[in-house]
């Protein structure tokens, strides 16, 4: 008997290692087996090459509203058509370059390229779109804001009519083209600036050097500044998070520590181990902030099951408090903010009246949708969103929307040469997606699968480790004590 008991015993403790290997092992080392191959170092060649230049290609959609009735704004009473034209497509080339590791973080910029690959039926680049012109409107704006109060109007009426002798109208007709990247000549606008100066000296703010404008002048072979990120190496759970854009561990846009935040990382890498409960921030230059997604429902691509992830209406609820600081006019007089769904990006763009919102006002105000006829919001075209496989925290699709506004108001410009309604006016949106191939697919999947059957042996492991100290805790009679 005695040889018995030291034998259950020794069956005992062996059931109480294996249950203590198979819940550290198990439960510590399986996120650690899916996990420590993530680490961003150069060490690591084949995760290092996959984000310096991602395997996945991007693409962009852009869709631009043409207005069929924009030949007499000065008629109130009309309600604006557009017309959305569209898809025009591009792919992006992203490298990052000039990466420097250091502290387990890594420092690169990253150039992106665009390539016209028009769909089937697409419309060529050089058609031509009616739309507002956004310079009349910068102008107009900027002197608004910086002239002082006696000599604005005057020389709002300037400026329009040095204007309209070169033909240059608050309403334009320009190819897609010139809308995108070519852009077209400031010349006649830099002109009047430089005579503003001369006759008032108010100071402008710094002009590009290259006078032209296009809403992605200038974008293509370019990069969106220095990135400084988490390797991984501190800590996965950081892994992607941004320390520092330009140098700088907050934005200066916005005049308040909460809304400067620099928060989550650049949306095309995430943490592993993707925690549905909690919000997931992002930032990119673009918007001039960070944003967060949540956890919207399940979705499967590629045969991969992810986790979606949607921006939430109170992100863009400009009434909420969190996002008073977004305008520095809130202070003043609440009713000089823009309603929900709008972003004034003046305090990053030099003053330029931009604004940002959704694809056709999508969450937005009403309001904005109802300005216009040919606006139709919709969810599954017009929402951003990202669908994370849960364990790796790998994109597998991603869809960025955006839509570019432009302030319109009369500004100074006395009403007999300019009588417009306050009015955002859309100009054009983007459709930014990335989906991952089926190469990237099956090596997900099969990342998944190992842990997955880990993951099933654990629980082998955990129910034999069980079964061996029942089966002791049973010759001990300690089940009577709890029977
Ligand atoms: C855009 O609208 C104008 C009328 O405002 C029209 O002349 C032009 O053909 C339209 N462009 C396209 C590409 O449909
Ligand atoms: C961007 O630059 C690349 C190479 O410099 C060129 O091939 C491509 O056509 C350009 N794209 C656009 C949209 O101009
Ligand atoms: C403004 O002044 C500068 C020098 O004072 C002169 O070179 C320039 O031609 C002037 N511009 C205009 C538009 O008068
Ligand atoms: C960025 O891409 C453009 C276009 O391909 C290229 O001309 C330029 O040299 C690249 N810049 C860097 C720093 O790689
Ligand atoms: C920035 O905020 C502070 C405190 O809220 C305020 O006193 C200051 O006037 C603001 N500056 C600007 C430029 O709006
Ligand atoms: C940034 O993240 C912190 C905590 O992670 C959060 O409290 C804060 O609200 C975020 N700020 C912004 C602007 O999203
Ligand atoms: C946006 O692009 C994705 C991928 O190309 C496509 O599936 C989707 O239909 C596009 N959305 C719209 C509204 O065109
Ligand atoms: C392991 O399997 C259980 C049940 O089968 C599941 O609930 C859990 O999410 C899995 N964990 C991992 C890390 O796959």
């Amino acid at each position: 008997m005695v040889s018995g008991i030291v034998k259950t015993g020794i069956v005992a403790s062996v059931g109480v290692v294996v249950i203590v290997l198979s819940s550290t092992l198990g439960w510590i080392l399986v996120p650690d087996i899916a996990t420590s191959e993530a680490i961003i170092t150069a060490d690591n060649e084949a995760v290092f090459a996959a984000w310096s230049s991602p395997p996945v290609p991007v693409y962009i959609d852009f869709f631009l509203f043409n207005c069929t009735n924009c030949e007499d704004p000065t008629d109130q009473d009309v309600v604006l058509h557009l017309d959305q034209l569209g898809p025009f497509s591009f792919t992006e080339g992203r490298i990052k370059y000039g990466v420097i590791e250091e502290n387990g973080l890594l420092t690169y910029r990253e150039n992106i390229t665009y390539f016209h690959t028009p769909g089937d039926g697409e419309l060529g680049l050089d058609v031509e779109v009616v739309t507002v012109n956004p310079v009349y409107f910068t102008l107009a704006s900027l002197i608004s804001d910086l002239a002082p109060e006696n000599l604005a109007a005057q020389l709002s009426t300037i400026m329009h009519n040095k204007l309209d002798e070169v033909d240059e109208k608050p309403f334009m007709k320009r190819t897609v083209r010139e809308m995108l990247f070519d852009g077209w000549s400031l010349q006649p606008y830099i002109e009047i600036l430089e005579s503003f100066q001369n006759e008032t000296g108010i100071d402008l703010p710094p002009l590009p050097e290259d006078p032209k404008f296009g809403f992605f002048y200038g974008r293509n072979g370019t990069n969106l500044g220095e990135f400084k990120i988490e390797s991984g190496a501190n800590g996965l759970d950081q892994l992607g998070f941004i320390r520092t854009w330009n140098g700088k561990e907050s934005v200066d846009y916005w005049n308040d520590t909460y809304c400067n935040m620099i928060n989550g990382t650049d949306g095309a890498i995430y943490p592993p181990l993707v925690d549905t409960s909690e919000k997931v921030y992002i930032f990119t230059p673009d918007l001039c902030r960070s944003v967060y997604a949540t956890y919207e429902r399940d979705v499967e691509t590629e045969g991969i099951i992810g986790n979606r992830f949607t921006v939430p209406e109170i992100v863009f609820n400009t009434y909420d408090p969190e996002n008073l600081c977004y305008c520095p006019d809130h202070k003043i007089d609440p009713d000089l903010c823009f309603s929900i769904g709008i972003l004034d990006m003046r305090p990053c763009l030099f003053g330029a009246p931009v604004l940002l919102s959704t694809p056709h006002f999508f969450m937005g105000d009403e309001r904005y949708v109802k300005a216009f006829t040919g606006l139709a919001p919709n969810k599954e075209w017009h929402e951003t969103h990202f669908d994370l496989e849960p364990l790796l925290g790998v994109p597998i699709f991603a869809s960025k929307r955006l839509q570019l506004n432009v302030d319109v108001r009369r500004y100074e410009v006395p009403p007999r040469l300019l009588n417009i309604k306050d009015t955002v006016f859309p100009i054009l949106w983007i459709n930014e997606t990335a989906k991952l191939d089926q190469a990237s697919a099956q090596d997900v999947n099969k990342a998944v699968n190992v842990i997955d059957a880990l993951n099933i042996s654990r629980w082998c492991f955990l129910a034999a480790g069980i079964a061996l100290v029942c089966s002791w805790l049973r010759y001990a009679r300690c089940f009577a004590i709890r029977w």
